[in-house]
């Protein structure tokens, strides 16, 4: 590992290294600790030559901060880098950055985004950062710089900073690295007497406990922030600075979280400034429903969606609403070429009902269809239509759309192996030939059907799945991680259960 102190001889080894070399650059200001090391071991992990500054930047610490007893373990630092494998260690001096001249060019970041979070305690940290961060990148020229997400704010900053300024290097944000107790790893952590560093546990306890709650529902950044607040009463050696909720990249402050946010803390312990952070994300997962004919596979995913608030994406409604369209416009059920001309305008829209007899409603290029795709015809029409390969394109490509949105439960026979592969949870809902038919059954008798044969009911069931499973088209399989559910002796209630603990 070369070890360097001057600008002039980082130049010299930079120019060496060829422009199809991938440089890794992690700035730090000492004191590493094993979060600056998993930066370092992605750095290395994910390039070829790779390069950490050591400096502790007198531009962003204020009159009253702690620059002069910020910790230094230099020999410490260097055995580090070189067990990481670091390719070359640059240590310069204030000096050398000129960080003493009174005339210095600073970067500002927009204000918007230092005024909120740390930047409304720390006047001037930010513009610190920003200017000694572009000093380095120029020096480095590096093709991947890598971040803390511990400093959530300070990496939003320098995303933005290197979108502005069209800067060339990447910027990779990593997870932020914790000890046992949860505490987040800082080089001010040895500031912390024991009994500090026990109390200082609260701030990752209390975020998670907001967690907690987000994740049963609670989207209002308010009641997340005084759970949080409520933790600290009855801890003297504890002082909340801040707990803001914000737009993880624009640090704006979120009066709802619809999609991703930023959870973060700052508390003095005793006397030393500790934060904190956690994202929270809107889940959107897909649900992803298949198995043989008769396992109860609509009947549970309208109810699981109507449980969930999820859009259950009734597969079989779209597949009848192309039909209806193609009968709509008199074109023949077999002219496939036709078809596929009136498919390529035809908008299909799911609408969520609360309903639960009509889960979802149903538009065709604008017009409600809802009713008059259960027509008799329709269902006389619509597997013929639905085994035609350009139906089926079109049909999987706008089920993907959907996807996309999530919160849905899909279902369908190749649901999970074929629209949605990457589905979050995948259940293959399935129960024996003699339930399926026991079930049918009694639905034909419920609908005034006599002189039925339940081992007849069995044969065509076997049959049924036997065709199903063997066709060209979307063949009837079992996902290789979905969850097999037998529903023989199963409540609906319980299927439903079942699944929604697998969430
Ligand atoms: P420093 O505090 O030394 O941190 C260097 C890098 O290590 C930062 O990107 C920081 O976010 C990351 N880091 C610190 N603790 C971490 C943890 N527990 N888990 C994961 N990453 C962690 O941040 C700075 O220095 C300076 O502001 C600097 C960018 C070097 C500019 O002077």
């Amino acid at each position: 590992m070369l070890i360097v102190t001057k600008i002039v001889n980082l130049e010299t080894e930079r120019a060496k290294i060829f422009s199809q070399i991938k440089v890794g650059f992690v700035p730090t200001m000492g004191a590493l600790h094993l979060g600056h090391e998993s930066l370092i071991k992605q750095a290395v992990t994910e390039n070829d030559y790779v390069i950490v500054s050591i400096f502790v930047n007198p531009l962003q610490f204020a009159m009253d901060e702690d620059l002069d007893k910020y910790p230094r373990q230099l020999e410490k630092d260097k055995e580090i880098c070189e067990k990481l494998g670091v390719n070359l260690l640059f240590i310069p001096s204030e000096i050398e950055m000129n960080t003493l001249s009174q005339e210095m060019t600073l970067i500002i970041p927009p204000v918007s985004m230092m005024s909120v979070l740390c930047g409304k305690y720390r006047k001037g940290h930010f513009q610190g950062v920003a200017t000694i961060v572009t000093k380095f990148f120029n020096l480095v020229k590096p093709n991947m710089a890598y971040f803390g997400q511990k400093d959530a704010q300070q990496v939003a900053i320098i995303k933005k900073i290197v979108n502005d300024l069209n800067m060339a290097v990447k910027i990779k944000s990593c997870d932020i690295i914790r000890e046992e107790s949860g505490l987040a790893l800082s080089s001010r952590n040895q500031y912390l007497t024991l009994e500090e560093k026990q109390e200082a546990t609260l701030l990752f306890k209390s975020l998670m406990l907001a967690k907690k709650s987000f994740l049963k529902g609670e989207n209002n950044p308010k009641n997340l922030i005084k759970i949080i607040e409520s933790q600290f009463k009855n801890h003297p050696i504890l002082t909340l600075q801040y707990i803001e909720i914000v737009d993880p990249e624009t640090l704006q402050t979120l009066t709802k979280i619809t999609n991703s946010a930023l959870m973060a803390i700052a508390a003095y312990c005793g006397n030393t400034r500790l934060i904190d952070n956690l994202i929270l994300t809107v889940k959107k997962p897909i649900i992803a429903i298949d198995g043989p004919a008769g396992a109860g596979k609509s009947t549970v995913s309208r109810r699981l969606a109507h449980e969930l608030g999820f859009l259950y994406l009734d597969t079989g409604a779209m597949y009848r609403a192309i039909t209806w369209l193609v009968m709509e416009n008199q074109i023949n059920i077999t002219d496939e070429k036709a078809i596929a001309k009136l498919l390529e305008l035809a908008k299909i829209e799911l609408l969520p009902n609360s309903d639960l007899k009509i889960p979802v409603t149903v538009k065709v290029n604008d017009i409600e269809v809802t009713q008059a795709i259960r027509t008799t015809a329709v269902t006389a029409n619509v597997s013929k239509i639905s085994a035609q390969k350009a139906v089926r394109e079109k049909l999987v490509k706008l089920q993907q759309e959907y996807g996309i949105q999530g919160r849905i439960v899909a279902e369908g026979r190749d649901i999970g192996t074929n629209v949605f592969p990457h589905a979050q949870l995948k259940i293959f809902l399935t129960a024996s030939p003699e339930a399926r038919a026991k079930r049918r059954l009694i639905d034909l008798e419920n609908q005034g059907e006599s002189n039925l044969n339940l081992k007849q009911l069995i044969a065509d069931i076997q049959e049924r799945d036997y065709i199903d499973s063997t066709r060209e088209i979307a063949p009837l399989k079992k996902a290789d991680n979905a969850v097999e559910i037998l529903t023989d002796n199963l409540t609906m209630e319980e299927v439903i259960n079942k699944i929604k603990s697998y969430l």
